[in-house]
């Protein structure tokens, strides 16, 4: 029988452990602090920003939300970052990606100060994760690695096979495996005979961006199948990379979208905002 990971439930689990800690923290006279940039008006990024700031309250942090005009200057995104940075009571940056295109995301991201740099996006942060000594995890992997703890299925010595190479999700997601001892393959659009690998992952994870990609004949019989995608079909309906129909029955565990791996990533988000509040106060 296969069982559909309920994201949440994990995802409330989450949020309920960070605002219990947050309670802790407050006794000792400190309230994490997450800073949200948005630039433009980008609808799917406000509505982003809206959930961080809702789950932000909902757990018992302080925010605060900077909507920057699309024509906003490289020169004042800096400068908001940089006095971002030497604010006591901020402890978390986030700052929504896309940005309009004539901004440099890269940039704003070097100057994020990595301490506070909770999408674990700057390259220390990344390094960090390379060599297993980090202080944040990236949200995505973080939540799908969540949701894997969820099913009560060892990691250690599986094959994993993540699709898609991205530094925000398939990157840091193959270390995480790895971290836990799965032997990991990456793939992605120039990989050759892609169902021949797919087909051999105990653990697949899909995050490529296109609809309905992975079929019942790229998955193994009894695979855990995390889904990352969330993408629109014909029909305007949401629906995520892999073919949750089709699939479905396959596998031992499988995501569905939404309710998936979508909850986990600002639950994620609140992790880290605590997270960067202990070590910026001293506390264990
Ligand atoms: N845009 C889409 N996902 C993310 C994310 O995880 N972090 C940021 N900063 N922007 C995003």
């Amino acid at each position: 029988m296969t069982q559909i990971i309920d994201g949440k439930a994990v995802s409330k689990q989450v949020r309920e452990r960070v605002s219990l800690q947050c309670e802790e923290l407050k006794r000792q006279g400190v309230t994490p602090g997450l800073a949200v940039i948005i630039v433009g008006e980008d609808p799917a990024s406000q509505v982003y920003v809206r959930n961080k700031e809702k789950a932000c309250e909902e757990v018992g942090f302080y925010s605060e939300k900077y909507a920057l005009p699309e024509n906003t200057t490289q020169e004042e995104l800096n400068n908001l970052v940089k006095e971002l940075n030497g604010r006591k009571e901020i402890n978390g940056i986030l700052c929504q990606l896309p940005l309009p295109k004539h901004l440099d995301d890269k940039e704003v991201i070097n100057l994020i100060d990595p301490i506070k740099d909770v999408d674990a996006f700057h390259p220390v942060n990344v390094g960090a994760i390379m060599i297993g000594d980090y202080n944040f995890l990236p949200c995505t992997p973080a939540g799908v690695m969540e949701l894997i703890h969820s099913t009560g299925v060892d990691v250690s010595g599986k094959k994993a096979v993540v699709i898609g190479r991205s530094n925000i999700v398939g990157k840091p997601m193959a270390m995480l495996l790895l971290h836990e001892n799965a032997t990991v393959e990456i793939t992605h659009s120039k990989t050759v005979d892609l169902a021949d690998v797919t087909s051999g992952a105990d653990i697949l994870v899909a995050a490529i961006g296109k609809a309905k990609f992975v079929k019942a004949d790229m998955v193994k019989k009894g695979a855990v199948v995390i889904d990352v995608g969330m993408n629109r079909d014909e029909n305007g309906k949401l629906c995520g990379d892999v073919d949750f129909e089709d699939v479905k029955d396959k596998c031992s565990y499988i995501t569905p979208v939404p309710g998936g791996v979508g909850p986990m990533t600002i639950s994620m988000l609140m992790q880290n905002t605590l997270t960067a509040a202990k070590i910026q106060n001293n506390i264990d």
